[in-house]
């Protein structure tokens, strides 16, 4: 039996649009624009999934791409957070809604502010340590309107947002994350058009530039503002089959915005969930409910890759498996883990592991479809149960592999 350093952490993540509920910003007006159209769609997208019968009801219901209150943690997060403590927990990853803060052009919203801060002491005082994401992917809609990412104006406006944060959490937080998947975040909204505001990929140098600006920006300010700060870049990363493929891709998908940041995050944030084969024979075992093939020496192939291109301490920011039946999600995590392990023994500087997700939640285009909680929500009644994988995560967080 292995065990990990003692002050390695371990956790889960989320993000405040896909959880909290009562948001209003971009997505949520994309949303009620797009909830016909998603459900109209969904036979076509999701037919070939071994789990169709089970979620065609709800996949063509247009309710399910409403975010609406979501898992409504903005008013249960004490009672997710004792969830977390119980589960073993001592880190956790999640986002500041920047639409909260600033409803409107330059007015901070105190009762927000005060409302983070709240979270942040619940975690604190459940000895979970908090990783605080302050771009999870929705816009205020003023900053959606005036040309969101495309626009050089957004520079300044999200460098102010992250100062007023950092500032006022000058004292509780240490871990930042800039920005949640840039890259994977582009490609959805300007190349797949899945995501707001589905424009066209040729604004692709003016994003790159404004989201490269913002990000070396809001690191030298909040440097300023507390040096003891550590601040990440987070990335979506996935591996390719064939090998060949892999190398020739893998710098552009993989790691193409850290580099245009580099000397400029403190740790590398690494997103991981799968592989993706592109001669369509799939290899490994897949994810009944999104199909997604499922590969834990991927987490290895891509930690070491981070440590050579980098040099920077690494955190698995997410990694998780849709499954509501919890059948697979036990095998996901500790393979996942045993990989992550390997990779550490080998002098990777891997520092924590960050499952996705605590809760069920609404996961963007897809809905409330995917479920990949440790914890299920019963979206009727809100009512929280932890599945089985959970407890078994919290015996290798508290004894190792
Ligand atoms: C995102 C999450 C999302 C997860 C599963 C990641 O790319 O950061 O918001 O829920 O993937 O699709």
């Amino acid at each position: 039996m292995s065990t990990f350093p003692k002050n390695f952490l371990w956790g889960s993540a989320t993000s405040a649009h896909q959880v909290e509920g009562g948001n209003h910003n971009d997505w949520s007006e994309w949303e009620l624009l797009h909830a016909q159209q998603l459900a109209a769609q969904a036979e076509k997208k999701l037919q070939h999934l071994p789990s169709w019968p089970h979620i065609r009801d709800q996949a063509t219901n247009p309710k399910n791409y409403i975010s609406g209150i979501a898992c409504d943690h903005y008013h249960r997060f004490r009672e997710d957070f004792d969830i977390a403590k119980k589960l073993g927990h001592n880190a956790h990853r999640f986002s500041i809604e920047w639409s909260r803060i600033e409803p409107e052009e330059g007015k901070f919203d105190e009762k927000e502010i005060e409302h983070y801060r709240q979270v942040i002491r619940a975690l604190r005082e459940r000895g979970i340590e908090p990783f605080v994401t302050l771009w999870h992917w929705p816009l205020p809609v003023w900053v959606a309107q005036n040309g969101g990412w495309e626009s050089s104006k957004i520079i300044h406006l999200f460098s102010r947002y992250c100062q007023k944060i950092a500032s006022e959490f000058r004292n509780d937080v240490i871990y930042w994350m800039v920005f949640n998947e840039p890259q994977y975040w582009f490609w959805n909204a300007y190349v797949g058009h899945t995501f707001p505001p589905q424009r066209s990929w040729l604004h692709a140098a003016s994003i790159y530039r404004n989201l490269s600006q913002a990000h070396r920006e809001v690191y030298h300010a909040m440097k300023k503002i507390n040096p003891r700060f550590q601040i990440g870049v987070v990335e979506s990363t996935g591996v390719f089959s064939p090998r060949i493929v892999h190398t020739v891709i893998s710098p552009l998908r993989n790691f193409l915005f850290p580099s245009l940041v580099k000397g400029y995050f403190d740790f590398f944030g690494l997103n991981y969930y799968r592989k993706v084969s592109l001669l369509g024979r799939k290899e490994g075992t897949v994810s009944a409910e999104i199909g997604w093939e499922i590969y834990p020496e991927g987490l290895y192939m891509i930690i070491h890759e981070a440590s050579r291109r980098f040099g920077k301490p690494i955190f698995v920011t997410e990694n998780g498996i849709a499954d509501a039946k919890d059948e697979k999600r036990l095998a996901f995590i500790r393979d996942h883990i045993v990989w992550m392990q390997k990779a550490i023994d080998e002098g990777a500087d891997v520092r924590g592991y960050f499952y996705w997700s605590l809760l069920d939640n609404f996961e963007w285009d897809s809905g409330f479809g995917p479920r990949f909680g440790l914890v299920e929500v019963d979206y009727k009644t809100l009512e929280r149960t932890i599945r089985p994988s959970a407890w078994e995560y919290k015996k290798i967080i508290e004894n190792g592999l």
